[in-house]
């Protein structure tokens, strides 16, 4: 099933890491069109020229973050936790009234274990509506591996949980979801859910690392 995102441009902040990429060339692959928000403009339009070589028809461009988030209308936080506070706070005013989606994931790993890094917040997710409380934040894409999004004969086969205090953004990332291939997204509720996502996906990584897999979830029941 594809789906054009509701009349959005989709900017990516950070869109030069591997999840901001790999959300890059799926949404691309539906159809959408997808700004790669990058600290530094050349780095930006040298990863949408890498995306438009693997996908001729891509509609995908690369511009400074601020930029980037001034010209999207659906706009993906996908930086590390340790940048959410100072990128949030350079792009407030060009986000207002608009959906921001956090990918981000609290966490730090060791030889032998990834583990939640402590945050005032509650999750990365509520600290971001913190930080921007003229937006729409949304919380989602956080257990679905970046290696898995780029790779493209990868079969996602996995659920979405999406989580906002706002029905209405929920709604549009909901849609956006469900344009990805082999994605299925789940309303997870209010935003203060995102810090059970936020965990889950720690203890995903952990379970990767005794399998030697990349897992992701399913909600059975639905
Ligand atoms: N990797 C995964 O499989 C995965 C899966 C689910 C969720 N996530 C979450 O998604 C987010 C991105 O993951 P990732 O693996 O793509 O991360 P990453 O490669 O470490 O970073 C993504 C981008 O963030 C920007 N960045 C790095 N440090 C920054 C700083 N101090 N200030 C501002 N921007 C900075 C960089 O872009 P520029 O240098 O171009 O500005 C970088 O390319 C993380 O929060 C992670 O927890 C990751």
């Amino acid at each position: 099933m594809e789906h054009q995102a509701a009349g959005g441009i989709i900017a990516i902040i950070g869109g030069t890491g591997a999840e901001g990429t790999g959300l890059a060339k799926r949404f691309i692959a539906a159809g959408n069109k997808v700004i790669i928000g990058s600290r530094s403009t050349e780095k930006a339009l040298m990863v949408a020229e890498d995306l438009k070589r693997g996908l001729p028809h891509a509609d995908v461009s690369g511009m400074e973050n601020q930029e980037a988030a001034a010209a999207g209308s659906i706009i993906f936080i996908t930086v590390p936790y340790d940048a959410l506070k100072e990128t949030a706070e350079r792009l407030s005013g060009r986000v207002t009234g608009k959906v921001v989606v956090s990918t981000v994931v609290p966490m730090a790993s060791s030889n032998l274990r990834t583990y939640s890094l402590p945050m005032d917040g509650g999750s990365a997710a509520l600290e971001l509506q913190q930080l921007l409380p003229d937006s729409m934040v949304v919380a989602a894409f956080q257990t679905v591996s970046a290696k898995d999004l780029l790779a493209p004969d990868r079969e996602l086969a996995c659920d979405v949980p999406v989580c906002s205090d706002h029905q209405g953004a929920k709604e549009i990332i909901m849609s956006l979801a469900s344009c990805v291939n082999g994605v299925r997204p789940i309303d997870g509720g209010l935003l203060e859910n995102s810090r059970y996502l936020e965990g889950i996906t720690v203890f995903l990584l952990n379970i990767n690392r005794i399998y030697g897999v990349r897992s992701g979830i399913r909600i059975t029941g639905i």
